[in-house]
């Protein structure tokens, strides 16, 4: 049985939001976009959503557009998304992804929206707890200023759901084209320009890394009704970022060395997530191997 839904998607003009908003268009949903543009663009934005340029830490305009539009369904993807620059602005993550999330979160309650799906990082929240892969249950122990406030925010929605079906969606390392934040995109479009590619400390730090298609995928099962819970969405393969290098490399048939600088002591140093649970529960898992994503993506960097 299919269900139509009307869907906000905040931070929709963002790399993975702007993508999910399209799905949720292509599937016959009704979608509005909320994003303020601070990172977003407005070239992202899917044809046939409306669109409000607001900003999720402005409480009174949040409830005006949620009341107004009455979404069934929230998908919260609008963040301040760089753990480093988590480092030397937490206040503006805490305000962002914390204190926005919960006023997105309430506007929502208040209208009788019937789910609020979030975008939270497997990345992030866990930390370097002992054991790999991470399942779902493992001990969170954020890293960064990032980390911690998307576990907070998680926190926040869980305890005051309120009758709120709440799906939390634990993203591995989100790579694709369209983003020019991961280090796939970045090692590429270093290559392109033929100079040497920033590697933070050795490059042995690992990461599960998840094509964008895949997480909308995700996105898209998590609409089923009566669905709740939290479920990592990863490929369940580490990767270090020298091999991560190395794979864009031989793409691009260029040698260049990468230049190493000094790590950062926010850095997870290993990150595999368990998908156990978005297999069987979501009846999720993901299609794009690692090879091909980095194919793809390294094409729209060289073509782009
Ligand atoms: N990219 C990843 O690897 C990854 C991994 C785990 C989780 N996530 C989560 O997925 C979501 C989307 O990430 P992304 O990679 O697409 O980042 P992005 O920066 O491309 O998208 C975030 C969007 O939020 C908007 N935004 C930021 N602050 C806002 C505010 N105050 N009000 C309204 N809109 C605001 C930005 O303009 C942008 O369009 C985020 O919540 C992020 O934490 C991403």
């Amino acid at each position: 049985m299919s269900f139509v839904f009307k869907i906000l998607v905040t931070g929709g003009a963002g790399f993975i939001g702007s993508r999910v908003a399209q799905a949720y268009l292509q599937a016959g949903h009704q979608v509005v976009v909320l994003d303020n543009l601070a990172r977003g663009r407005c070239e992202h934005l899917p044809v046939g959503a409306a669109f409000y340029n607001v900003d999720i830490c402005d409480r009174s305009a949040i409830h005006e557009v949620i009341k107004r539009e009455r979404p069934n369904i929230i998908s919260h993807h609008a963040a301040l998304v760089f753990v480093r620059e988590s480092q030397r602005f937490p206040e503006n993550y805490l305000r962002v992804n914390l204190d926005g999330t919960r006023n997105v979160m309430k506007a929502a309650r208040e209208a009788g929206a019937d789910k609020f799906i979030f975008a939270s990082s497997g990345g992030a929240v866990y930390g370097d707890p002992p054991g790999l892969p991470l399942r779902e249950d493992a001990p969170r122990l954020p890293r960064s200023p990032y980390g911690e406030t998307k576990m907070w925010a998680e926190d926040v929605l869980l305890a005051e759901e309120g009758g709120l079906e709440v799906v939390i969606l634990r993203y591995g390392n989100v790579y694709g084209p369209g983003q020019d934040h991961s280090v796939v995109t970045r090692f590429a479009a270093a290559l392109r320009d033929n100079v040497p590619a920033v590697i933070f400390g050795d490059g042995s730090q690992s990461r599960d890394y998840v094509y964008v298609t895949d997480v909308v995928r995700a996105n898209l099962l998590a609409l089923k009704p009566g669905l709740t819970g939290i479920f990592n969405i990863g490929s369940a393969e580490g990767r270090s970022v020298l091999e991560v290098y190395r794979s864009v490399a031989a793409n691009m048939h260029n040698g260049v060395s990468p230049l190493h600088l000094p790590d950062n002591a926010f850095e997870v140093r290993r990150n595999v997530l368990d998908i156990r649970r978005a297999r069987s529960i979501l009846g999720w898992q993901p299609e794009v191997g690692f090879e091909e994503g980095v194919r793809l993506t390294v094409e729209e960097v060289v073509g782009g």
